[in-house]
């Protein structure tokens, strides 16, 4: 892997933004009740829990425990039905009060980055152009920042390979790149090695652990026990709460 290539920069505004209160994620009473047809499904009932810039936090729980729910909510996806959640400086909900979509499209934008256990690369596009997509000015430095970047997540040799041509764990780490190339404070992984063998697995963890110790807080949703010990800090989440040992 090309170590050379460090995400830690100066300029990057992404890394030093945090909340009032220190930190990048704050959540108090998090709440998301879904509505299907007269049923009221409470995913998420009243969590409360912060990040640290730089923290690998994972988020434990078998299916249905509500992590996609509350990734989606800290990454704006979604909007959350109680409680309060401020996430890198931005004030996402507060109550009844919530941010202008326009705000946590900027958010999204400029502060987060997304990986999930499906791969979602674009199949007529390689490896490198998969990773200038979110640009919004595909120039010269946005093109060599992309190829920094794949040596970084160990793809240097697999730059014009598309996604039929590259495997599971390659296909992962092009989505990882394309996550990083706005230099977002905040990753926010759902189940990424879901689909992948151990080693593997392990491969693409144990990178995720070396950005987080370069300065990227990690919110990592699994299913996978043995992957929790691996992080800063573990929320077990249980049918929509934070059960504590
Ligand atoms: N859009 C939706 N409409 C209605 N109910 C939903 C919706 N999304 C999720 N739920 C319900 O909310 C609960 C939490 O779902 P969530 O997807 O957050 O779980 P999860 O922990 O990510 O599970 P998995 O490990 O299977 O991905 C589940 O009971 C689910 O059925
Ligand atoms: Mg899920």
């Amino acid at each position: 892997m090309a170590r050379g290539v460090h995400l830690t920069d100066h300029r990057n505004k992404g890394w030093f933004i945090v909340t009032r209160n220190g930190q990048l994620v704050h959540a108090t009473g998090l709440s998301r009740t879904y509505t299907v047809g007269r049923r009221e499904i409470p995913a998420l009932r009243g969590v409360d829990f912060s990040i640290n810039r730089g923290e690998f936090v994972v988020l434990l729980g078998p299916s249905g425990a509500g992590k996609t729910t509350t990734l989606n909510l800290v990454g704006g996806l979604d909007r959350p039905t109680g409680g309060s959640l401020s996430v890198a400086g931005e004030v996402v909900a507060d109550g009844s009060v919530h941010a202008k979509e326009s705000r946590l499209n900027a958010l999204r934008r400029e502060h987060l980055g997304f990986v999930f256990a499906e791969f979602h690369l674009l199949p007529t596009l390689s490896a490198l152009e998969n990773v200038q997509v979110p640009l919004i000015w595909a120039d010269e430095s946005g093109r060599d920042r992309a190829e920094a970047l794949l040596c970084r997540v160990g793809l240097g040799h697999r730059l014009t390979h598309r996604p039929d041509e590259l495997s599971g764990g390659e296909m992962q780490r092009v989505a990882l790149a394309r996550a990083l190339i706005n230099q977002p404070a905040l990753l926010l992984a759902d189940e990424p090695t879901a689909n992948l063998d151990t080693n593997t697995r392990d491969e693409i963890f144990g990178l995720l652990r070396e950005l987080s110790d370069e300065g990227l807080a990690i919110l990592f949703a699994t299913h996978d026990h043995e992957l929790a010990e691996r992080g800063d800090t573990v929320l077990r989440l249980s049918d929509g709460v934070i059960v504590h040992d």
